[in-house]
Parts: structure tokens; sequence; C-alpha cells
């Protein structure tokens, strides 16, 4: 845990509201996934989408892992921080030709979800490599907009089309090196991963150049204090075993490929605000409003999901019930409703927590506010400012 007197320096020194990440969590975190996969080879690719400050990516390069890049614009973050071509997967959805183009010219290997796709692939690329996304039939998460498998998911090609997908990579020579799926965000059960993961080797042997299967994303962290943890040791030792097994029978040992963003990330982050405004209703409702908003965190507003909330001011006060707000025009701007947080006042810092994934990375300029600063905090203590406080020029710019 962070020290309270370190989040009263920095917003102090860099003020509020601002993201602060400690990289002792996400070090913790990679750590705990990469012990937990006995099988070797494996890969891990970390999905940028979750967080993408450079000085983080760093963290990851360093540490050996390869990114998961669903556009162009990561694919180019990736090569500016440094990764190799070789350690990024591009997996496009509907995609355009120049996406494509912009991932081949870049020496990136393209994963493609749709047949069409792959035809024109084909066709401008022929005996190239290249992996495929299937569709398992499966899906999880924690809402509807976060289920990337099963029948309503736009993603990947359903696992039945095999022959098919054989048949267009046949007629353009493409060697199919890799086969991918990605089933949800923010999983907490073991089992779900394992009957995707049976599906998709299921399909496996159909392929006969593969090096590698990714199993994608969507490892769960806890946000409440009562939700479970994710079984992550279970769930390495499962698939290590599974993969085993089935490198066995397949003739040669393959890479386990897997690329969480959330895991990682979010509970290295808190988004420290100061409450601008308590508001005490006649009817007894209390309005917390702190100096952010669904433009900084999004997550509340847009799937309802719960971040731990923390006064850390006033230490000695009762707590009560309130609702944490935004300062965005929008009813709908609550990061909280009905939280027990302890009495706030005036001028207190509030944290609002596990905000590192998809916290900074689904911001935006609503209402013509500035995006926050970003501030990590190295082991030993040490601050160091990792973005910039973007100001109201630079968001009106060119006007
Ligand atoms: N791979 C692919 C192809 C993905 O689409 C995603 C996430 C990941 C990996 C990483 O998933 P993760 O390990 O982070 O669960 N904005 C939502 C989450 C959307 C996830 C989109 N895809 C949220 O805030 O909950």
């Amino acid at each position: 845990m962070i020290d309270r007197e370190v989040f009263e320096r920095i917003a102090e020194e860099f003020g509020t509201p601002v993201y602060v990440y400690g990289e002792r969590y996400i070090q913790r975190q990679l750590r705990l996934l990469a012990e937990s996969i006995t099988y070797q080879p494996k890969k891990i690719l970390y999905a940028v989408k979750a967080n993408f400050n450079p000085y983080i990516l760093e963290i990851f390069k360093k540490a050996g892992v390869g990114i998961d890049a669903v556009s162009p614009g990561e694919i180019a973050l990736a090569l500016k921080v440094g990764f190799s071509p070789k350690d990024i997967l591009f997996t496009g959805n509907n995609i355009t030709d120049e996406e494509m183009d912009f991932a081949v010219e870049k020496g990136v290997l393209l994963n493609i979800d749709s047949l069409s796709r792959l035809e024109k692939f084909g066709k401008k690329y022929p005996g190239y490599e290249v992996c495929v996304r299937i569709n398992p039939d499966v899906g999880a998460g924690h809402h509807d907009h976060c289920i990337t498998g099963g029948p309503k998911s736009k993603f990947g090609i359903w696992y039945s089309e095999v022959e098919e997908i054989k048949r267009i990579a046949e007629s353009h020579r493409l060697k199919i090196v890799g086969i991918h799926q990605h089933i949800g965000s923010q999983i907490l059960e073991v089992e779900k991963f394992l009957i995707a993961m049976e599906v998709l080797l299921r399909v496996a042997p159909s392929f006969l150049d593969l090096e590698f299967i990714d199993f994608g994303g969507g490892l769960g962290v806890p946000y409440r204090p009562e939700e479970n943890l994710l079984a992550v040791k279970e769930l390495g030792q499962k698939m290590s075993e599974g993969f085993k097994d089935f490198c066995r029978k397949y003739g040669r040992e393959l890479t386990l490929v897997i690329e969480p963003g959330r895991y990682l990330v979010a509970e290295s982050a808190f988004l420290l605000t100061k409450v601008n405004t308590v508001k005490r209703n006649p009817d007894g409702r209390v309005f917390v409003g702190v100096d952010s908003g669904f433009n900084h965190l999004i997550r509340p507003a847009m799937y309802g999901s719960f971040h731990p909330i923390t006064n850390i001011s006033n230490l000695g006060r009762k707590k009560e019930k309130v609702d944490v707000v935004g300062n965005l025009c929008e009813s709908g701007d609550k990061f909280a409703e009905d939280r027990e947080i302890r009495q706030a006042r005036e001028g207190d810092l509030i944290l609002i927590g596990v905000a590192g994934a998809y916290g900074y990375s689904m911001s935006s300029n609503y209402n013509l506010r500035p995006r926050p600063a970003e501030v990590l905090v190295k082991p030993g203590g040490i601050l160091q400012l990792i973005r910039e406080r973007e100001t109201i020029e630079e968001i009106i710019g060119g006007v």
C-alpha cells in the first residue's frame, strides 16, 4: 500500500486529479502470473489497451513481456518504446486495408478475425505467416460489453469454420503459425478459461504449422473487498498441464501465449482526487463532489463498475453514506452511489482504487476538461511524473 503521506505529497507537488501508480504492484502481478504458468516455452503479451503509458510499457519491456496491440496507434507506441516487431501481435477487429498494410510494413504479425479479411490478406500477401482468431462459442466477463466470445460477439471466426480458414490459407499459401481466442474481460472463475481452452485445443490439430497458441487475456482482479481472487496458481497449473498434454499429441512443443491487460496493471493505480463541494440536500442525500469525473474514469458510469473509494483526510471522522460525484454536466457522472466513506469536507483527498486498467486509457476531453497527470511511485518511494497534466490550451489547440 502506498502511504497516506505519499499521496498528500503527490497532491501537493503535482496537483489533483492525478493517477498514482505503484511499480511494485505491477511487478508483483507479473511475478504471480509468470510463476503460475509452469509450462515452457511461454510468452506473456501485455494488452496495451488497459494502460498505454510509455513508462509502464517500459516496465514490461524490461521484464521480457511482449505486446498485444489492437490498433496502428498501439503498434506505433510499442515500437517507439522499443519493443521488437516480433514481440507484437496485432489483433485487429474490423480493420481497413491501410491498417493491415501498416502492420505488415512494420513487420508485425497479424491476428485475423474474419474470413473476408483473411482472404484479403492472402491475396495481398501470399505465402506470409499469420495468426487467426477463433470464436470458441464460450464467453465470459463482468458486463455484456466485455464478453468477447459466443454468438453475440463480433470477434473471431466461428470455431466450426476451420475448413474454410484452411481453404483460404491454402489457396494463398498462408502459413497459420498461431491460433488465438479471447473470451472476455474480468473473469474470476478458472473453469471458464479451461472450457474455452478445451475448444481451442480441439480445433488446433487441424492446423499443421502452429508455433504458438494464444489463449487471450481476461484475468480478473478483486474490485470489491469481499470479491474472490482469481486462483491464478490453479489456472496456470491446469493450463500448463493441458497444454503439455496437447503438445505431446500434436507432436511438437508450441509456445503457450496469454495476453492479460487488467491483471497486470489494475491494482497498481489510484485516481487521487480532491473534494470541491459537499452538498447536503434536505432529504438527507449527501453529494461529495470531487475534481474529476467520468472523463477520467468511465468504468462506474459505463459498466456500473465498483471501485473502492477512501477519504484519506479527516481520519478520525465517522463514516456516512454518500454519493461520490464528478464535475461533469451529466447526472450519470458518479463514481459511487450510497457508498460509506469517512465524512468528507471540502479540500479532503479522496482515493479511487483499482484504477490502473481502463482508467486513463479510456479517458476523454468531454466537457473540454483536461486529462489528469500520471505519477509513478518507484521502488524506494521515488516519485516520477510519467505524464503531464493536459492544459486547456492543448485541448482547444488549433481553434
Ligand atoms: N486481448 C484482447 C484481444 C482483448 O480484446 C482484450 C481486452 C485483452 C486481451 C485484455 O483483456 P484483460 O486481460 O484486460 O481483461 N474496458 C473494459 C475492458 C475491455 C476489454 C477489451 N479487451 C473495462 O473497463 O472493464
